[in-house]
């Protein structure tokens, strides 16, 4: 190694400006010993890292490497410990964004791993903790690396990617724009964005979006779409858990974190693969002031073995968890169903949430009409269920019992979802909210 001298060594660190806003940047070089981590590679990471959070602006990492440079032994482990400290330490503080531009593993997995969002560029990009030939040698399984590691992997199964792009340039403007909805740190607000949409617009198209028949599904970005300002929605971790859907958005120049249940996808059911999806993204949102508008249209938790066995209990807590822990302004809108333990966790009343809108059709109980007649009532013969069925609808399957004890506000037009939010977090707008003193709290990992 002695012999190979390579002038910086394959990476390039730095400081820049994007969209006049500082950045701090650094680029891996594949073509120098596979981009891989050494010692004085890892110092000069570091040294941007300590400087970007001493100053209070993202860092960037453009990934390019095969991990920690094997020639040097524990000194590149080290490097990369070095390097997860710091991502961890930052965590919360300043964004972290990982740009995945060619085949990674190892390390310059790991430290993506803990940064706050991952981009990837179909077919050129890899990620594993250990390549093809490794598990062809430990488990004899045979996969390519674009089953393994490729963008649509872990864009849409493994959900370790939030966004995909076809080449280099269109995913470094992909980064570019997700700085848009972002502050530089945690001490600041997100930057404001002119815009020409008018605040108190109504949508006399929403009134008809929802169908009549509640079982009948519909696409939750076209509600989406119509409320934010000029149509705008960037979505994170699209093609991952789509009954699900997280993303930024702006209404009235101030950008905002959303969620919303998908039900055109599993009926919007919440399961293991969204409510991670969910918490994660409110949790970013929450660390760096961005407000939280939720649409709730939720059946409820996803029954079945496999979600048992996965744990959906425990995942499920997270989602719960992340909303509880939010004192960020949060903002909720039961567009249709609101059930069981899905109403708690989305975004309801009892858990912080400032304002809670429902439509008139919403629906909010303890679970369906039919599930529950057959509980309490499943001792009466079949021809008086069915009135007890209509009984329940008729009684519980709206949003006034809900708004009778004021955990829901005010029952609004779906025409007026627009003026009304951009109405609550004006409103919101200066809000301070402590959580009990106590080191961290213990997410239901
Ligand atoms: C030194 C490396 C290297 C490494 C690749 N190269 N990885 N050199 N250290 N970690 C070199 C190769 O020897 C080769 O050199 C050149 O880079 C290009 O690599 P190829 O294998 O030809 O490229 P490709 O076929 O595209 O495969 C890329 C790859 C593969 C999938 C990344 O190289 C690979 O699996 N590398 C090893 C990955 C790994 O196990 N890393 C250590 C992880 S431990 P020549 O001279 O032939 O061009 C780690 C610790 C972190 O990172 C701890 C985590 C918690």
């Amino acid at each position: 190694m002695e012999d190979q001298v390579v002038e910086g060594d394959g990476f390039v660190t730095g400081f820049g400006y994007v969209h006049n806003r500082l950045v701090y940047v650094f680029a891996q070089d594949f073509t120098v010993f596979g981009g891989s981590l050494s010692e004085a590679n890892a110092r000069k990471i570091c040294k941007i890292m300590d400087l970007a959070l001493e100053n209070g602006a993202p860092v960037i990492g453009l990934n390019d490497s095969g991990g920690a440079r094997i020639q040097e032994g524990v000194m590149s482990l080290g490097g990369y410990a070095d390097i997860f400290l710091r991502n961890t330490l930052s965590s919360g503080v300043i964004p972290q964004i990982s740009a995945i531009l060619g085949p990674c593993a190892g390390g310059a997995v790991y430290s993506p791993a803990i940064t706050d969002f991952t981009f990837m560029v179909d077919r050129t990009s890899y990620m594993f903790v250990t390549g093809p030939d490794v598990i062809r040698t430990v488990t004899h399984e045979e996969v390519t690396k674009e089953e393994l590691g490729g963008a649509s992997t872990h864009n849409s199964r493994s959900g370790v990617a939030h966004f995909m792009a076809d080449d280099d340039a269109a995913c470094l403007r992909q980064v570019r724009q997700l700085l848009t909805y972002i502050p530089q740190n945690n001490r600041e607000d997100p930057p404001r964005r002119a815009t020409t949409d008018p605040p108190t617009r109504e949508d006399p198209r929403l009134d008809s979006l929802i169908p009549e028949q509640s079982n009948l599904p519909y696409d939750i970005k076209d509600l989406i779409l119509r409320v934010v300002d000029d149509g705008e929605f960037f979505e994170v971790q699209e093609q991952f858990a789509p009954n699900i859907v997280v993303g930024f958005a702006h209404l009235n120049g101030r950008s905002t974190g959303i969620v919303a249940n998908q039900p055109a996808h599993l009926a919007g059911c919440l399961d293991i693969n969204s409510s991670t999806k969910g918490a994660r993204f409110v949790r970013f949102c929450d660390a760096f002031n961005i407000p939280i508008v939720t649409f709730e249209d939720v059946p409820g938790f996803l029954p079945g073995t496999a979600q048992e066995f996965g744990g959906i209990i425990r995942h499920g807590a997270k989602l719960l968890y992340a909303y509880a822990e939010a004192t960020v302004p949060k903002v909720t809108v039961i567009t249709r169903k609101a059930y069981g333990g899905a109403y708690c966790v989305m975004g309801s009343k009892h858990i912080r949430t400032d304002i809670n809108f429902a439509y008139p059709t919403a629906e909010i109980a303890v679970m369906g009409a039919e599930g529950a007649v057959n509980v309490i009532y499943r001792r009466e013969p079949d021809q008086q269920r069915q009135a007890r069925i209509t009984e329940f609808q008729d009684r519980f399957a709206s949003p006034f019992a809900a708004a009778e004890r004021g955990f829901i506000d005010d029952i609004i037009e779906p025409r007026q979802t627009r003026p009304r939010l951009i109405q609550a977090l004006r409103m919101l707008e200066n809000k301070v909210s402590t959580m009990p003193r106590k080191k961290h709290g213990n997410i239901p990992l």
